[in-house]
C-alpha cells in the first residue's frame, strides 16, 4: 500500500474523480465494515438523560433546510489558477469520500442492528452525511466532475475495523472534521476576501452537525467505560496519533489552497490538534502532548518521508522500489517514535456533553 497520495494526475473527468476517490492509501479516506452485532449489546442506561437530548437535536433538525445554494453561490465560483484548482478538487473529492464513508457505514449498521436507540441514532447521522456529501458532490459537478455514488458504494474496497476502532475512530473523524471545518469557516471569516469558494460559507452550520454526531460517540463509549481503560488506553494513542498524522501529512500535500486562505499548514495543524485535544477530554483519559518538541519535529519528519516516497515511486524500477522499501521503514520507525512519546493524562468529566464553542 502507499503511504502517500501527492504526485498525482489532473482530474480532468467523472472517471478521473471516481477513480481517485476509490484510491486505497495510508492518507486516503477508507470504507468500513465491522461486527454489528456487537451494537445490540450497547448499554447506554448510565447515560441517559445526556442521550436524550443528543437525540432531541438530532429530531430538531436545525440544519434541515442549510444544504441548498443561495442566489449568490454561482456568482461566487471564478476561475481559479490551475495548481489551486487541482487542489481544491482534489480536497472536493477527498471531502465527498470521507463524508460519504460515514453515510454508507451509518446506514448499514441501521440495517444490521436491533438496538432501537443507536439504530435511531444512525438513521439520523446518515441524514445529515449523505446531505453533506449531496452538496459536495453537486460542488463537483459544476467542474463536471460529479461522482456515481452508487458506483463508488459499489466498487471501493470495505476495511474491516472491529466496533471499537470504530468508536475511537469515528468518533476523532466528526471530532477533527469539526475542529477542520471551524478553523478554515474562522479564517475566511476574518478575510472574506480568501474565500476562493462559496462553499467555505456553509461551514459553520455544517461542522456543528460533525459536532454532534461526535457528542454521539462519546456518549457510548463513556456509558461502556471498559472503552476508556486497561490497554484500551494504547489503542487510543494509536488513533489519536495515526488521526493526527494523517491529516497533517494530507495538508502538507495542498500548499497551493491553504496559501490562497491564508493558512500556514503546520500552524493550521496544531490549531486543529489542540481544538481536537481540549475536546475530546470529554471522553479519553489521555491526549498527546502536541507541545512537546519532538512531537512537531516527528510529523515534519512524517512529511519529509512522505515526499521521499513520492520521488521514489516516480523514479520506479528497481532502485524506486527499494527505496520505496527505506521510505516505508523510515516512516514506520518515525511513527513508533511518536507513539512512545509521553502523553497527558486527565480525569473524566462528570458531565460528557459539551457545546460546540469554537
Ligand atoms: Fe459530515
Ligand atoms: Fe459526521
Amino acid at each position: 500500500m502507499d503511504i502517500a497520495d501527492t504526485a498525482l494526475t489532473p482530474l480532468q473527468n467523472p472517471d478521473d474523480a471516481i477513480a481517485r476517490a476509490r484510491r486505497q492509501t495510508l492518507l486516503t479516506p477508507r470504507f468500513y465494515t465491522t461486527d454489528f452485532k456487537a451494537f445490540d449489546r450497547l448499554d447506554l442506561s448510565s447515560v441517559q438523560a445526556e442521550w436524550d437530548a443528543v437525540m432531541a437535536e438530532y429530531e430538531g433538525d436545525n440544519n434541515h433546510d442549510h444544504f441548498q445554494r443561495d442566489e449568490a453561490f454561482a456568482q461566487e465560483i471564478r476561475e481559479l489558477p490551475p495548481a489551486l484548482h487541482q487542489e481544491f478538487l482534489d480536497f472536493l473529492v477527498s471531502s465527498l469520500t470521507s463524508e460519504f464513508s460515514g453515510c454508507v457505514l451509518y446506514n448499514e449498521i441501521r440495517q444490521q442492528i436491533e438496538h432501537p436507540e443507536v439504530k435511531q441514532l444512525m438513521a439520523y447521522m446518515a441524514r445529515d452525511e449523505s446531505r453533506h456529501a449531496g452538496f459536495l458532490n453537486k460542488a463537483l459537478k459544476d467542474y463536471g466532475l460529479g461522482v456515481d455514488l452508487g458506483a463508488l458504494k459499489r466498487t471501493k474496497a470495505y476495511t474491516f475495523f472491529k466496533p471499537k476502532y470504530i468508536f475511537y475512530a469515528t468518533y476523532l473523524s466528526e471530532k477533527i472534521g469539526y475542529a477542520r471545518y471551524i478553523t478554515i469557516f474562522r479564517q475566511l471569516e476574518r478575510h472574506p476576501e480568501r474565500r476562493f469558494h462559496p462553499i467555505f460559507r456553509w461551514f459553520e452550520r455544517w461542522c456543528n452537525d460533525e459536532f454532534r454526531h461526535g457528542e454521539s460517540f462519546a456518549l457510548i463509549m463513556r456509558a461502556n467505560p471498559g472503552l476508556l481503560q486497561g490497554g484500551n488506553r494504547w489503542w487510543i494513542r494509536f488513533f489519536l496519533l495515526a488521526v493526527f498524522a494523517t491529516m497533517y501529512v494530507r495538508d502538507h500535500t495542498r500548499p497551493e489552497m491553504h496559501q490562497a486562505m491564508g493558512l500556514d499548514p503546520s500552524a493550521y495543524g496544531f490549531e486543529v490538534f489542540r481544538i481536537t485535544s481540549e475536546i475530546s477530554r470529554q471522553v479519553f483519559p489521555l491526549s498527546l502532548d502536541i507541545d512537546h518538541p519532538a512531537f512537531r519535529r516527528g510529523l515534519d519528519a512524517l512529511c519529509a518521508w512522505s515526499r521521499r516516497m513520492d520521488a521514489a515511486k516516480a523514479r520506479g524500477g528497481l532502485i524506486g522500489r527499494l527505496q520505496q522499501a527505506w521510505c516505508g521503514a523510515g516512516a514506520a520507525l518515525c511513527f513508533a517514535r511518536l507513539y512512545l512519546l509521553p502523553v497527558k493524562n486527565h480525569e473524566l468529566p462528570a458531565q460528557v456533553h459539551i457545546a460546540p464553542a469554537y
